[in-house]
């Protein structure tokens, strides 16, 4: 049991529908590369770092070099910064707004754990870079999700105690994240994506400050 004192929020996937153009740049790469680009390893690519997720497209058995695979990963980054040159705040998912406003009301900070180094003008673009009190990005950390580096740092920079945050991931690698840095998550998606998270909504839309006090207090890992 452990009181909201933050809460830390992914960005692709949470805050922003960002996740359909990280997968049109893969599927672009794919294309070239000559070689498919499956549904699961969509799935997959999502939390991770860029060269985990081109890992994930390249599969285990590819013969590229790691000066290569630098190439191939900055070519997606091209396609990628391309295609989010077009994000509005019409792009932001339901209910993040609203959310964000109910924990400013509550006085809880709230920070951004995202795994990408597009984050800052993402952000920008949506016009919502001010509503965070830390903005943590794939510039900060060395390991990525599932490693808890991300939000651990998203904690620190709070100055608000680990157990006293929570996390908000779209990401099964993300929750792990969380749950490796002793954070409670909620997880935004079905629960055959995000089986761990102790509480599953389909969007931010679904869930409200009383929620996520009542999720905190809850001690004994029941999903309420
Ligand atoms: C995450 C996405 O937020 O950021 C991943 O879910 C992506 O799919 C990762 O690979 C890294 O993004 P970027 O912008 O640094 O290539
Ligand atoms: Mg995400």
């Amino acid at each position: 049991m452990a009181q909201l004192k933050a809460a830390i929020f992914d960005l692709d996937g949470v805050i922003v529908s960002t996740d359909h153009y990280h997968r049109l740049g893969w599927a672009r790469l794919a294309g070239e590369l000559g070689i498919p680009f499956t549904e699961d390893q969509a799935r997959r690519t999502r939390g991770v770092d860029r060269m985990a997720s081109l890992k994930v497209v390249l599969g285990p058995d590819h013969r590229f070099s790691p000066a290569e695979m630098n190439e191939l990963a900055a070519r997606k980054n091209a396609y990628y910064t391309e295609l989010i040159r077009q994000i509005t705040p019409a792009d932001l998912l339901p209910g993040a707004v609203e959310l964000l406003t109910e924990l400013e009301a509550h006085a809880i900070p709230r920070a951004i754990g995202s795994a990408s180094k597009n984050a800052a003008p993402v952000l920008e673009l949506l016009g919502i870079a001010h509503r965070f009190d830390a903005v943590v990005t794939g510039h900060d950390f060395e390991r990525g999700k599932p490693a808890p580096d991300v939000f651990l740092t998203a904690a620190r920079r709070l100055r608000v105690p680990p157990a006293n945050c929570l996390v908000f991931e779209d990401a099964e690698a993300g929750i792990q994240a969380a749950h490796a840095g002793g954070m409670k998550a909620v997880g935004i998606g079905r629960p055959e994506t995000v089986p761990d998270a102790e509480r599953i909504v389909s969007s931010l839309a679904e869930i409200h400050y009383a929620d996520l006090i009542a999720l905190m207090m809850n001690s004994n890992g029941e999903k309420p």
